[in-house]
């Protein structure tokens, strides 16, 4: 069993998953590419309980990009209620098994009910302290920035912020993951290597890790080779081998 691999002293506190590859899923099984992201949302149940048993703190995942919305109206629209439906169906879960929901993103974007849904989700989930999920939802990298600079800028007008004080921390702030830690590890499925928007300032000392593996078909021994894979590396973060140890 892979599972018996994973050294419990050293598990990634923050994980990020590039979910992706529903689409070419579906197309392989002869399907249309919308009952991918049906089954995708499947894998998110299983990863989300499996992060939690191993003990990862925060899972952020990337669900829609802000350039997703450039797909067809069709695909946007199940995608949206999928989003619905899974948020639905899982805040009993949620519930039962401790795990408090976050979002980022341009979230005003999306259509009201998904709205509504994520904010009761994330409303009854508040309290809750061992698993912190946070969903990118119309989320882009580069928005974020120019969104924090904006923030910032006017902070600076406004005498609130002075130029000299502008840092990591007050740039870290000002983001939309500033209740979060740094990524420690970033997962992408699909055999795709990039990393399409997601998280780039926070990503700077991430471990990456790809696979091959469509997201649909990303199963808890997945996951395990991804931590166990991280398990073997050695994060320097610019000092030498000799210094770390
Ligand atoms: C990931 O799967 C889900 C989203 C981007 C919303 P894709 O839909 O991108 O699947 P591929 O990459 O076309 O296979
Ligand atoms: C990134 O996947 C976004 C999500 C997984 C939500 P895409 O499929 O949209 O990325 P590209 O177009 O292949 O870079
Ligand atoms: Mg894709």
């Amino acid at each position: 069993m892979l599972k018996e691999q994973i050294n419990k002293d050293n598990i990634p506190k923050h994980v990020a998953i590039i979910m992706d590859g529903n689409g070419r899923w579906a197309k392989q099984q002869g399907f249309i590419r919308t009952l991918g992201h049906k089954t995708g949302s499947k894998s998110l149940k299983k990863i989300i309980k499996e992060s939690s048993d191993i003990g990862i703190e925060y899972l952020t995942l990337y669900a829609f990009s802000t350039e997703n919305w450039n797909r067809p109206k069709l695909e946007v629209d199940t995608l949206m209620k999928v989003l619905i439906n899974t948020l639905k169906k899982e805040l009993k879960t949620m519930l039962e098994d401790n795990v408090k929901m976050n979002a980022i993103g341009n979230l005003d974007k999306l259509p009201e009910n998904a709205q509504k849904q994520l904010f009761e989700v994330i409303e009854k989930t508040k309290d809750n302290t061992k698993l912190t999920i946070t969903l990118a939802l119309s989320y882009g990298s580069r928005e974020e920035l120019v969104n924090a600079v904006r923030i910032i800028s006017d902070k600076v007008k406004n005498n609130i912020i002075s130029i000299d004080n502008i840092d990591d921390s007050i740039i870290n702030e000002h983001l939309y993951t500033h209740n979060l830690p740094d990524v420690d590890l970033l997962i992408r499925t699909s055999g795709e290597y990039r990393i399409s928007n997601f998280l780039l300032w926070q990503i700077a000392y991430s471990e990456l890790y790809f696979t091959d593996v469509l997201w649909p078909d990303f199963k808890e021994k997945d996951l395990h080779q991804a931590i166990i894979a991280y398990q073997k590396r050695e994060r320097r973060f610019g000092k030498t081998s000799e210094q770390i140890k």
